[in-house]
């Protein structure tokens, strides 16, 4: 499983066959490395509606012909702009043609936030992402919760992407304890360096995670680690 960082909160993740990619900002994405029309994979994932999350979703989603995965409100709202979505909820998972998904619970917001408008789209969520026998959790936005305790005992993750820029989510105190709730093989630190309010040096918290003996990789836009 390879996991690549674009840049912020956007990931992919490839089983060599499939691609998903989580949270597709890349346009007004400071560290994007690269545009959103160059981007190919089988499905979205998409943990909430603020825009360094949202942000190309759409637009990706109806060039490719492939789903948006996300909260039903949320897939709502996508489908009512154009793409094909699949619905789920908190707790609920789906067998997809290139996996297993399953929506977390995450402590966030959800909402599009217009210049005259917010629009609530349902809770937020993380993903557990199950392809080719590897577990990712992407815990999206969200502060520390003790049922990542239950997530750490009911899947067996092999990569954890936590948030620990503060401000918005968990920061690096809280997102070393989610570590230890979760008990990953390893974690890769997210949501820390594109804007001036969560701005963290990431090699603190990948010291601190290592010293849990959980291995952690620290991944620059444009950088890839396997899993
Ligand atoms: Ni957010
Ligand atoms: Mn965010």
């Amino acid at each position: 499983m390879v996991i690549r960082s674009l840049g912020h909160a956007c990931f992919t993740a490839s089983d060599g066959q499939h691609t998903v990619i989580f949270d597709p900002f890349l346009t007004g994405n400071p560290e994007a490395v690269v545009k959103p029309e160059e981007v190919q994979v089988d499905a979205v994932l998409l943990s909430h509606g603020h825009s360094d999350h949202l942000g190309d979703a759409i637009p990706v989603a109806r060039r490719l012909g492939v789903p948006i995965v996300a909260p039903y409100e949320l897939a709502m709202y996508c489908q009512r702009h154009g793409a094909e979505v699949v619905g789920l909820h908190i707790g609920g998972g789906t067998d997809l043609p290139f996996g297993r998904v399953k929506l977390t619970f995450a402590t966030h917001g959800s909402a599009v936030v217009g210049d005259d408008l917010i629009e609530y789209t349902g809770p937020p969520c993380g993903f557990l992402v199950t392809m080719s026998g590897r577990t990712i959790y992407y815990a999206g936005d969200t502060g520390l919760f003790g049922d990542m305790r239950l997530i750490g005992e009911t899947a067996s993750i092999h990569v954890a992407i936590l948030p620990i820029g503060d401000h918005f989510t968990m920061g690096i105190d809280d997102a070393v304890r989610a570590a230890g709730f979760l008990r990953p093989r390893a974690v890769v630190p997210t949501h820390y360096s594109a804007f001036e309010p969560i701005r963290k040096n990431p090699h603190e918290f990948a010291h601190r995670v290592e010293s849990l003996g959980i291995r952690c990789e620290v991944l620059a836009p444009g950088e890839e680690a396997e899993f």
